[in-house]
């Protein structure tokens, strides 16, 4: 399930999508989403203009707004009406419906009518963490060493938040430095969970078709489409080891070439070169202790197999220091996940930064026979039927 909630195709969306809200509970102070109309988006955004817009990423693009009451907002508006399309819609209005923590990006409100689907956000005046790494911001630099750490943490306690903390547990399914989005403080807030699932009470993993960002995919997830919070984790790893580097999760090497971050890491770790591994755009200031803490704590979470990474509650812990000598004693050997020319091929990230949604629920899985890992055991298998 992605979710329960598949209604809306009719004229009866915008009551649709509120009853649910109202249900799970939002609306109410602790959540003050409200439906708007199209008429105030259209004209907080000067009718969708493209002097307004922050960005486009799969579900359409998103424009800079301000309501008649002075509220800046974000306003993502959906590209094409399809079925795809209009799920992604409802789990992320249900989803976001459901949360509410200082790292998560709330709900300000939406708008559905017959052929129009809209969210409002607050307007994240820094943008994502994206625009910020590779981006329009690369070259001024902002990101120091002490902000890049608190984006981490902050991001961090928002999946844990997801993963532990709210009922029924979610998984994002989506984790990457353009769903990242930065305050004017720099505190990291999580988008998007148009790809979120909701985990039942007692399910430890689900078998799905396989969406995200290619880089950022775990390899089980990526090969047999095993989905658990562990592959949030694994992303998680991957957005740190960015964070860290300042490297793209997939670069193109000239002569078409792409590696992933890492394969360009894996040797600079095994060789203690960690200052080796550090943004060059932060000359040198940076604390040491924490660049290979945080470099172990990356290595922990992008290992193959998904038993063995620590949990986002783990995570945190570490981030904060505390638990640490216990996590020495795991391994702390990156291994590269190498992607295999076909699936390469087929993968536009590093170009336009996009998620993928890989076919439908028949042929999700075979794209993926082109991922070469690390001749990695099906973790979920019983051991009787391993290799
Ligand atoms: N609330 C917001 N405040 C400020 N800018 C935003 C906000 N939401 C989105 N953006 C900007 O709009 C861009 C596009 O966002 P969008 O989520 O549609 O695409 P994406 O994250 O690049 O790709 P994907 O479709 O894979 O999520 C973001 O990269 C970000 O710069
Ligand atoms: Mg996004």
């Amino acid at each position: 399930m992605g979710s329960s909630f598949s209604c809306c195709n009719s004229k009866n969306a915008e009551e649709g999508y509120a009853t649910i809200l109202l249900t799970i509970g939002g609306g109410n102070n602790s959540n003050p989403w409200r439906i708007f109309t199209y008429k105030e988006l259209h004209a907080a955004t000067n009718g969708f203009s493209e002097d307004y817009k922050l960005g486009e990423g799969g579900f359409g693009s998103v424009y800079w707004g301000k309501t008649s009451d002075g509220l800046q907002i974000a306003v993502k508006k959906l590209k094409s009406m399809n079925s795809k399309a209009e799920m992604e819609f409802a789990v992320e209005v249900e989803v976001l419906g459901r949360v509410r923590h200082k790292n998560l990006l709330g709900l300000r409100g939406y708008f559905a009518g017959n052929d129009q689907r809209l969210i409002v956000y607050d307007y994240m005046p820094n943008l994502s963490l994206l625009s910020h790494l590779h981006g329009q911001f690369a070259g001024d630099v902002q990101l120091d060493w002490k902000k890049r750490m608190k984006i981490v943490l902050g991001s961090a306690e928002g999946l844990l938040y997801l993963h532990h903390e709210v009922s029924p547990h979610i998984i994002h399914r989506d984790i990457k430095a353009s769903n990242v989005l930065l305050d004017s403080n720099f505190e990291p807030l999580v988008a998007d969970f148009g790809f979120a699932k909701l985990i039942p009470e007692g399910v430890s993993h689900m078998t799905t078709r396989v969406k995200g960002t290619l880089g950022y995919l775990a390899p089980e997830y990526a090969m047999w489409g095993k989905v658990s919070e562990s592959c949030d984790v694994y992303s998680f790893g991957i957005l740190l080891l960015e964070i860290v580097t300042g490297r793209k999760p997939i670069e193109k090497l000239p002569g078409g070439i792409k590696r992933t971050i890492t394969e360009w890491a894996e040797p600079l770790i095994s060789r203690g070169r960690f200052k080796d591994l550090v943004d060059p755009k932060l000359r040198g200031n940076f604390d040491e202790n924490e660049v290979v803490q945080a470099i172990n704590i990356a290595a922990l979470c992008v290992q193959s197999e998904p038993d063995k990474r620590p949990t986002m509650r783990e995570v945190v812990a570490l981030l904060k220091g505390r638990d640490f000598n216990n996590a020495k004693g795991m391994s702390m050997r990156i291994k590269s996940v190498k992607y295999g020319e076909d699936l390469m091929a087929l993968d536009q990230e590093s170009d336009d930064g996009n998620n993928y949604d890989y076919g439908d629920e028949s042929s999700a899985y075979g794209v993926f026979g082109a991922l070469e890992t690390q001749r990695m055991q099906d973790p979920y298998k019983p051991y009787g039927e391993r290799r």
